[in-house]
């Protein structure tokens, strides 16, 4: 005991690291439960800034031993490129381990991700192309490859030669592409099976020992709510479970186990991809919330689509998480806006919701119903405790936190790692 889920509750890039900070050394294992290398986190040691995609940024804290679960798709070459970037900045990654039933991101993965795109022309999804989504397509199909089979060269084969059945025909008839060879497939993943070999094991059992031990254990989504593939803006979406559910299934952690689900939300709204974004903003305000932000995207590098605060899609999260608190992050970003609108519910035809509406086609016509708030001028960098924020900064986190009923714990108000207000602590 504790467990505790730490998720995002819009559309990613919330600004995790924060939160991750704040727990530090209180925390014993930091858990990877769903997703691959589309996550992006940059990590900053000494003066040298390191961007991870895959491994947990518990890896950096000496104290805590990471782990990627059973729910996580891995690109073997990009971990050990990780680890191997790490390492040479003296960093040690020997505590990290993967679980025996993580599934394999191999090569046709990543052609199918980029070339299936390119296929749907207007209504591509915009994935980040590193083959997230055709691997978990094999993993619901029952053809994916697991990090254990790589211990089994007879058994590799087989599934290799099983998938291949499949995705030659694709490859060749739909996608003009060159058949795969076996040999080659699996030739790519044995080069790593000697290093693979210790990192691997049962996470499961690992982690539920380390909870009877009175362990904390921090299972942290990568995505965000509204990129579930269940749960989130459907097809635009990522394909697997970043929502409280998927820490479970993605550790194989029970239910009755957590403890806290904390959900990082920004003080405004951003979206990387396609998709519907009802408080999306096109404008000067727009542009200058990306440039205050720094809202470029940490691993394609592409500028995040940027918007105001919405209060509909907070709730939707909390309900769908079971949030117990927030952490509302970037503050300091809204500093020096004049008005600062805030979403309180959806115009959709002649008919408002202040729930998110049953349907994808009512979500794509969805008009924001704007409640202003006044701005403020001063720095809040320094701000420690809610009552050193201006007047008006403190009415807008008072509004927010009203409108999704649940305590916001948490306020960040700058870019610096101790920048933030603590209201209640997170372990
Ligand atoms: P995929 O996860 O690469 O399949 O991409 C599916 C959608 O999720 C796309 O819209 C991506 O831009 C989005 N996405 C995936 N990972 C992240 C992330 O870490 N932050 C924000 N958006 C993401």
């Amino acid at each position: 005991m504790p467990a505790i889920v730490l998720l995002g509750a819009q559309w990613g890039d919330e600004g995790k690291g924060k939160a991750t900070d704040l727990l530090g050394e209180q925390v014993d294992y930091v858990v990877k439960y769903n997703g691959g290398n589309n996550a992006g986190h940059t990590i900053v040691i000494g003066d040298e800034k390191y961007a991870l995609h895959l491994l947990p940024a518990g890896v950096l804290t000496p104290s805590v031993t990471p782990v990627i679960g059973n729910g996580v798709v891995v690109d073997l070459g990009v971990l050990f490129g990780e680890i191997d970037g790490l390492e040479a900045r003296g960093v040690d990654t020997s505590r990290l381990v993967v679980s025996a039933n993580a599934h394999i991101i191999t090569g046709y993965h990543t052609t199918v991700d980029k070339v299936g795109e390119r296929f749907l022309g207007d209504a591509k999804i915009g994935t980040t192309g590193r083959g997230i989504g055709p691997a978990y397509a094999d993993k619901m199909s029952r053809i994916g490859v697991r990090a254990q089979d790589l211990f089994d060269e007879k058994i590799l084969r087989q599934k290799v030669e099983g998938a291949l059945e499949q995705k030659n025909q694709l490859l060749v008839k739909a996608y003009n592409r060159k058949a795969l060879s076996v040999d080659a497939v699996v030739d790519d993943l044995l080069v790593h099976v000697d290093r693979l070999r210790p990192l691997v094991a049962d996470t499961s059992l690992l982690l539920t020992k380390a909870l009877d031990d009175g362990k904390v254990v921090l299972l942290e989504g990568g995505q965000a709510t509204m990129l579930d593939v269940d749960h989130g803006t459907y097809p635009f979406v990522t394909s697997s479970n970043p929502t409280a559910g998927g820490a479970c299934t993605g550790s194989g952690i029970p239910p009755t186990r957590i403890d806290r689900v904390v959900a990082i939300v920004k003080a405004y709204t951003t979206r990387v991809g396609s998709g519907p974004f009802p408080t999306e903003l096109l404008d000067v305000d727009g542009e200058r919330l990306r440039e205050q932000g720094a809202e470029f995207g940490t691993t394609t590098g592409r500028p995040r689509r940027c918007g105001w605060y919405d209060a509909v899609i907070a709730r939707y999260s909390a309900r769908i998480n079971g949030v117990t608190d927030f952490v509302l992050t970037k503050l300091d970003v809204l500093t020096g806006f004049e008005r600062i609108p805030v979403c309180v519910g959806y115009r959709i035809g002649d008919k408002t919701y202040d729930e998110m509406p049953m349907t994808q086609t009512e979500f794509h016509h969805a008009e924001p119903v704007y409640e202003e708030f006044p701005g403020w001028d001063e720095d809040i960098s320094a701000a420690r405790s809610i009552e050193d924020l201006p007047k008006n900064a403190r009415r807008y986190v008072e509004a927010v936190e009203a409108m999704t009923s649940v305590p916001i714990s948490v306020v960040g108000v700058g870019a610096e790692r101790d920048a933030s207000i603590v209201v209640r602590s997170l372990v």
